[in-house]
């Protein structure tokens, strides 16, 4: 009789031979970074003279969602490791996600942490129970103790919940906090507005170079998925689902990330329909998949003003269809009735306004100018750019 567990289960993956090169946290290795070659060696150029031991020039990297900068910073952060121990010199690199440590002490102690090999110094990091102070002193021998230069990469920076640790960063050399090691901060934003929020001192130090990295178009989309297309088990890929994913993905945000995405989960929707192809028409399903997350994704960790702003044009939007954009002051109107809701005090118009300019930059919704004659003066209309009912519902989620 034959078992009938061979009946009941697939031993093979049908659809993907290596989905890794399609999660999220895949770092792709040389040759598969397309696109970039301008900003990499800008980067490059500037935390050069790590390589001869002097200090690599802050920079601050803007750019919206998908475009590479994290991406390109761990990687040139990790060739110049590379580099100067071929040149003698010690170098190293930290990451902190600061969506995820968002305090001055759990950013210190993160990168103090990464950095440590308490096998050689004898200094403990433990996660948590010591002060601020406490974590910055350790963090500050380690440095001296193991290394000539270290690049530390503050990525979301924006998400930071105050500068202190830039000002502490920025300035260790020359306050004589470490001696022989020098450090470079590569801060990382898709807000473009973040740097008016800087301190003025840590300003003039932190951002020595900025760059701002470009959406990628549709040809550069294709390139990135074709390089992860071994991702697939061979001729399960239909030839027209790239280029297709790569015509919509850039079509709305040029984001390399939901590109992948899409890919990603056109496949998974092969293997549910138990397909033995991943066709061009799942694109589109996969899309909506890819949008959601991708709004979840762009909204997280955003403070509930800045998510009323958005329900507000949800609402407007979902009941004025035929509507393209609101006046600043609809918005505000619909925006105060829900802060009353929530039962919480509404901001001032202008940050409101503030808040709308942040959605507009990460490409949530669009700002037109009109002119309303001489009567009205000129205005600005908001129209939500996501589908919102997707909005809508990403908003009501998790609350
Ligand atoms: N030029 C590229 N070549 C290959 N893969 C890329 C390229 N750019 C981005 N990717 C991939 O796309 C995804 C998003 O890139 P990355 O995380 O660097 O974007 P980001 O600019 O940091 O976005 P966010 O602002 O949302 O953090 C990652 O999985 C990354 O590996
Ligand atoms: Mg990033």
């Amino acid at each position: 009789m034959p078992n009938a567990s061979d009946d009941l289960f697939t031993r093979e993956d049908p659809i993907f031979a290596n989905k890794e090169l399609l999660e999220i946290n895949h770092l792709p290795g040389e040759g598969r970074i397309v696109g970039r070659d301008d900003e990499i060696s800008n980067l490059a150029t500037a935390v050069n003279p790590a390589i001869f031991g002097q200090s690599p020039s802050n920079v601050l990297i803007y750019g919206k969602t998908g475009t590479g900068k994290s991406l390109c910073a761990k990687y040139v952060s990790q060739r110049l490791v590379d580099t100067a121990e071929e040149e003698g010199v010690k170098a190293m690199f930290a990451y902190v996600d600061c969506a995820q440590d968002t305090t001055e002490t759990q950013a210190v102690q993160t990168i103090a942490d990464s950095v440590n090999d308490p096998a050689v110094t004898g200094i403990k990091v433990p996660d948590k129970g010591l002060s601020t102070s406490t974590y910055y002193k350790r963090l500050w021998r380690i440095l001296d103790a193991l290394y000539d230069v270290v690049l530390i990469i503050l990525d979301e920076i924006d998400k930071l919940s105050d500068d202190d640790i830039l000002m502490q960063l920025s300035r260790a050399g020359e306050a004589g906090k470490i001696s022989g090691c020098k450090l470079g901060v590569i801060g990382i934003s898709n807000k473009i507005q973040y740097k008016d929020r800087m301190d003025e001192r840590v300003k003039s130090s932190l951002c020595e170079r900025e760059f701002v990295f470009p959406p990628y178009d549709a040809n550069q989309l294709r390139d990135i998925m074709d390089a992860r297309s071994d991702a697939f088990r061979d001729g399960v890929l239909d030839p027209s689902t790239i280029p297709r994913a790569a015509a919509l993905a850039a079509r709305e945000h040029g984001d390399a990330r939901k590109a992948i995405d899409i890919l990603r989960y056109a496949g998974e929707i092969a293997q549910s329909m138990g397909a033995s192809t991943v066709k061009e028409n799942f694109v589109t399903q996969a899309r909506q998949r890819a949008e959601t997350d991708r709004f979840r994704e762009l909204i997280r960790g955003s403070t509930p003003h800045s998510r009323y702003v958005l329900q507000a044009l949800a609402i407007l939007s979902l009941s004025n269809q035929q509507q393209d954009g609101f006046r600043t002051s609809r918005v505000y109107e619909v925006y105060e009735n829900i802060c009353r809701q929530q039962g919480s005090d509404s901001l001032s118009l202008r940050r409101v306004r503030d808040l709308l300019k942040e959605h507009a930059f990460l490409d949530i919704i669009e700002q037109s100018k009109h002119s309303g004659g001489s009567a009205e003066g000129s205005y600005t209309k908001h129209q939500l750019l996501e589908d919102p009912d997707v909005v809508k519902d990403v908003l009501t989620e998790d609350v």
